[in-house]
């Protein structure tokens, strides 16, 4: 079995031996800006090691780890476009860094490169069927950003909405990225089915913790802006839950909060923080992460292989929910 560091140095050189580095350079300079940023690589390690939960040799699933972090990276450049964000790993994003049409169009070229990459799986007979995967992910993700949008004008979103929301946006692309190493693995398909919903449970309380960094968590380790989602009016789990326990007059208070565009956004940022703080929100989302975190691990349990070729999966979901950058 690789460890996680293992698998992320694989990853790490099969990436940087397959650059972008092509004309026009407006075109794909920006795509290789984001993909060398950095980030955790998770869902390409995901992808490995499912792989290799069966599989001794892990090269064959180099390019579908590719191919899913460079969609995710393509999803991130979006994003920030949607977002307004104007840092990413600590640096600029893409659209601030150049401008919008470039994070459009770059953003779509990188979608594409998805596709090429998937094509360029070896064993032919599986490209059908893990492209359906894929395809079925990335339609998921751009449902789960347009309701992420919606909600940010809505009072009336609930917080099965909002589970529903992230299940889309950031859970399913890992339940596709260990089904995919999973399927050209040819394992059996209840594992892959519980591999699966390993994925979405650890997605889950994955895009929780998100959304609880994005308030409280360090300036300095986050690499995004913090108060990003309060400036932007996201209704995220802190909010939802704000507006069930808190009285009126904090609830109507975040309301009013929550429909603004003000000039001073720090005060606002702090505003609403005080709020959660008050309502003990913080610890509130932490107790409903950790009940998908332990779903996730009776999934695992659940897969058919023995209990030690699974600790390096647990280990990355422990480690992944214990981050606090
Ligand atoms: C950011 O994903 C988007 C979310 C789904 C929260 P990551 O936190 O995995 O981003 P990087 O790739 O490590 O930067
Ligand atoms: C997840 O949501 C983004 C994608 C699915 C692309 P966020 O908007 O919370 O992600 P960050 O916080 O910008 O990384
Ligand atoms: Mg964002
Ligand atoms: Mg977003
Ligand atoms: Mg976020």
């Amino acid at each position: 079995m690789y460890s996680v560091p293992s698998l992320k140095k694989i990853y790490l050189e099969y990436l940087h031996a397959n650059p972008f580095n092509k004309a026009p350079q407006a075109l794909f300079e920006p795509a290789d800006y984001i993909m060398q940023l950095g980030g955790k690589r998770l869902r390409p390690i995901l992808v490995l090691m499912a792989y290799n939960l069966f599989k001794k040799e892990i090269t064959p699933a180099l390019p579908i780890a590719q191919a899913v972090e460079i969609f995710h990276n393509f999803s991130l450049v979006h994003d920030d476009i949607m977002d307004a964000a104007p840092l990413r790993r600590g640096q600029p994003t893409v659209h601030h860094k150049y401008d919008i049409n470039t994070g459009i169009l770059s953003g779509d070229v990188m979608l594409i490169y998805a596709y090429q990459y998937l094509l360029k799986i070896e064993e032919q007979r599986l490209i059908p069927s893990i492209v359906k995967v894929f395809t079925d992910v990335a339609e998921a993700v751009c449902v789960g950003q347009q309701y992420d949008m919606n909600f940010e004008t809505s009072d009336s979103v609930t917080i099965p909405e909002y589970l529903s929301m992230i299940e889309n946006k950031t859970a399913l692309l890992l339940v596709g990225a260990l089904k995919m190493g999973a399927i050209l693995a040819n394992a059996e398909e209840q594992d892959v089915y519980h591999l699966g919903e390993f994925g979405r449970n650890v997605g889950i309380a994955f895009q929780l913790q998100d959304d609880i960094l994005d308030t409280f968590g360090d300036p300095e380790k986050f690499g995004k802006r913090v108060g990003g989602d309060i400036v932007q009016n996201k209704k995220t789990f802190l909010v939802l839950k704000t507006l069930e326990v808190a009285n009126e007059v904090d609830k109507n208070k975040l309301l009013t909060l929550m429909q603004t565009h003000p000039e001073d956004e720090e005060k606002k940022i702090e505003a609403v923080k005080a709020i959660f703080q008050k309502n003990n929100i913080q610890h509130r989302a932490d107790v409903i992460k950790k009940t998908y975190q332990d779903k996730a691990i009776l999934h695992l349990n659940s897969v058919n292989i023995p209990a030690e070729r699974k600790s390096q999966l647990q280990a990355l979901a422990d480690q992944l929910l214990r981050r606090n950058e």
